[in-house]
């Protein structure tokens, strides 16, 4: 276990050792479990937390606020559209000036080749952690969730093959910090982790090396697959979800137009069936029903997705905990 995360920003799961990551998920596992039994556990009492949202949300802002408030302290919610960021507040400003009235900073910036940098900008400028609540290309505390969620009901999850694959959505083009995210982490927890999506659909190509490199070091193995049956083929975890084809074209209206050349890529049971008898069904949500995935898998007996996001909840005061 490492004790010395105190002021640690999250912003990939890749910059913290697999030490610390497996401390975040015992701290979770306990906070959890003493949430569940009633015990208090206000361990940021007095200390508060910025959240800074460029984009919608209900799970991550529900969480992180409902997390602040049982740690015993305070979340702030701020729309960046409610601020005077437009009319020039930079990335520094916003990082010396919350970071020096909150404990911690928490962003979501998810604008394509734009978030990542600016969260990075706002935490060189601030003193007090800064936490990735998603950007473009990472989505740090969701995956922690995805993990701890495959942990608790599988074990150990060295060795377990999991599909993480691109679905057809109509609702919007939905950024690549979820599938980059998941082969960065689960390659390192010693899975067998498939990439399944139409050509089209890549992601960056930096994160599949990172991701066949962990797997290399973990025991593991990384595969990309563009049969969408194939990728559920005796997997253990199925994680099929959309996302847009940001690198083929930079027009949302065109990456949906290609998008509709695979509306048959959706998670049903015959797709399920496809699977171990015992496969789980994971999504981050939220998730386009009857488009990208079907009424009976989403709310079948193989899907963890209502664990899976009150896991989040755990996760993330795990590393609030931690850090602030
Ligand atoms: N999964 C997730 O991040 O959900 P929200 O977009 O609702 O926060």
């Amino acid at each position: 276990m490492q004790t010395h995360l105190r002021g640690r920003d999250m912003i990939t799961t890749q910059e913290w050792t697999k030490d610390e990551l497996d401390t975040v998920l015992d701290v979770a596992l306990d906070l959890k479990r003493r949430r569940a039994l009633g015990e208090p556990h206000a361990l940021l009492r007095d200390k508060v937390l910025a959240m800074l949202f460029f984009f919608s949300s209900t799970r991550t802002r529900a969480s992180f606020e409902a997390a602040m408030a049982q740690l015993g302290g305070h979340a702030q919610f701020i729309e960046s559209k409610s601020t005077q960021i437009s009319h020039g507040d930079t990335a520094t400003e916003i990082g010396e000036i919350l970071g020096r009235y909150n404990d911690g900073l928490s962003i979501r910036q998810v604008d394509w080749g734009v978030g990542n940098r600016y969260i990075r900008d706002v935490a060189a400028a601030s003193r007090v952690p800064v936490h990735n609540m998603q950007c473009e290309q990472f989505h740090p505390f969701q995956v922690l969730a995805d993990l701890l969620t495959i942990i608790e009901r599988k074990g150990d999850p060295r060795g377990l093959t999991m599909n993480v694959s691109w679905a057809y959505a109509q609702s919007y083009q939905k950024p690549l910090s979820v599938p980059q995210s998941l082969i960065l982490l689960m390659t390192r927890y010693g899975m067998n982790v498939r990439l399944t999506h139409p050509p089209e659909f890549k992601l960056l190509p930096e994160m599949l090396d990172q991701a066949q490199a962990n797997a290399r070091d973990a025991g593991g193995s990384f595969e990309v697959l563009d049969d969408f049956d194939a990728g559920f083929r005796d997997a253990d975890i199925v994680y099929p979800k959309s996302w847009g084809c940001m690198l083929t074209t930079p027009d949302p209206d065109e990456s949906a137009k290609i998008g509709q050349n695979y509306s048959d890529w959706i998670a049903d049971e015959r797709r399920m069936a496809l699977a171990r008898d015992d496969a789980m069904y994971l999504h981050c949500l939220p998730a386009d029903r009857g488009i990208e995935v079907t009424d009976a898998v989403l709310d079948g007996p193989q899907s963890a997705v209502f664990d899976e996001a009150e896991n989040r909840l755990h996760a993330q005061k795990a590393v609030l905990a931690l850090t602030m």
